[in-house]
């Protein structure tokens, strides 16, 4: 089986039904009702939907131990498909919603990747961000705790949300702080905004790699600037079928950016809101864009050399592929 290697996929978005029931019991929180159909499937409709409906299963996950769980439990789901990286995205501000510290929930998702690590022999490293839609401040407030707090499993900074709302400019501080202190940083562009969002976060944001970013393919020029300065994309097929971005994998436009010569990479996003996993990512991909073996292996090469991790780590997973 190919080798995999993920680089976006948010956290509390990994969080299968069950486990989001699980937790709730276990906590004996109240779970808001409509975060389920009727099938015991994530309920939304569309992207706005989906985001608070991440929020509701998010807001189940209460201590540091059910942060270490979810982080296991996925990096376990992760090693059976043969991934032997993953860059995962974890959110202060979900942390925050239930009054958990920076710290505790650090310390939580570094145990889930140890013990994954002590099982399986998987390697986690973690991408701090902060939620575009709760504005810049809130991304100041992080990037000042990304700071203080450094930690040896956490690699980067970046931000998700609503891409609606608000400008990549609003966010430069925020960036800026994290980027003086030496670490690098990805942004979502490009997803439910067009090319203008990846202009305008590459002209602010002093960013190395971008979430999505496959509306580039809108724009002729910017897919020439992308492909020339190699701004790795962070390309989640599934998620952007399943968000109604694309009607079916076949139209989403992976193997021309590839053919543009973009570097790009395959990612799951939030899986089980997404019915997907990296490996059925991979396998979809290969399906869909009648990629080969090697194909898949180099996308899986592109993830590892434009990781934010070590170099040293890099090296041991390139000769692991
Ligand atoms: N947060 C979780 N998933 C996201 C996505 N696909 N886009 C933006 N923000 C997100
Ligand atoms: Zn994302």
């Amino acid at each position: 089986m190919v080798k995999k290697a993920e680089l976006h996929v948010h956290l509390e978005g990994t969080a299968p039904p069950a486990l989001v029931r699980k937790l709730a019991t276990a906590n004996g929180a109240a779970i808001d009702p409509t975060t389920f159909k009727s099938d015991g499937e994530f309920a939304w409709r569309d992207f706005a939907e989906f985001l608070q409906c991440y929020d509701k299963a998010a807001a189940t996950i209460l201590t540091k131990d059910d942060y270490r769980l979810v982080t296991y439990d996925y990096l376990a789901r992760c090693a059976a498909e043969e991934v032997i990286y993953v860059e995962m995205f974890s959110s202060p501000d979900h942390a925050a919603a239930v009054r958990m510290s920076y710290p505790d929930h650090l310390e939580g998702i570094a145990a889930g990747i140890e013990d994954a690590h002590r099982e399986f022999g998987i390697e986690g490293r973690i991408i701090v961000t902060c939620v575009r839609h709760l504005g810049a401040e809130r991304a100041e407030s992080i990037a000042r705790r990304f700071i203080t707090h450094p930690h040896p499993y956490v690699v980067g900074f970046g931000m998700g949300g609503n891409e609606a709302v608000f400008n990549a400019r609003d966010f430069a501080s925020a960036f800026d702080i994290v980027t003086r202190a030496g670490y690098r940083t990805t942004s979502h562009a490009g997803e439910f905004a067009g090319p203008e969002s990846i202009r305008d976060t590459l002209k602010y944001l002093p960013v190395s790699r971008i979430g999505h970013g496959v509306r580039v393919w809108e724009d002729p020029e910017l897919l020439a600037e992308v492909a020339e300065r190699k701004i790795p994309l962070e390309l989640c097929p599934g998620s952007n079928v399943a968000t109604g971005l694309f009607r079916s994998r076949r139209q989403h436009p992976f193997r021309q950016l590839m053919e543009a010569g973009c570097i790009v990479t395959l990612n799951s996003d939030d899986p089980p809101f997404f019915a997907t996993s990296i490996g059925h990512e991979y396998d979809e991909a290969a399906r869909a864009y009648s990629l080969t073996e090697m194909d898949l292996e180099n996308i899986t090469r592109n993830a590892v050399r434009t990781a934010f991790c070590s170099e040293e780590l890099k090296e041991k997973l390139l000769s692991e592929i």
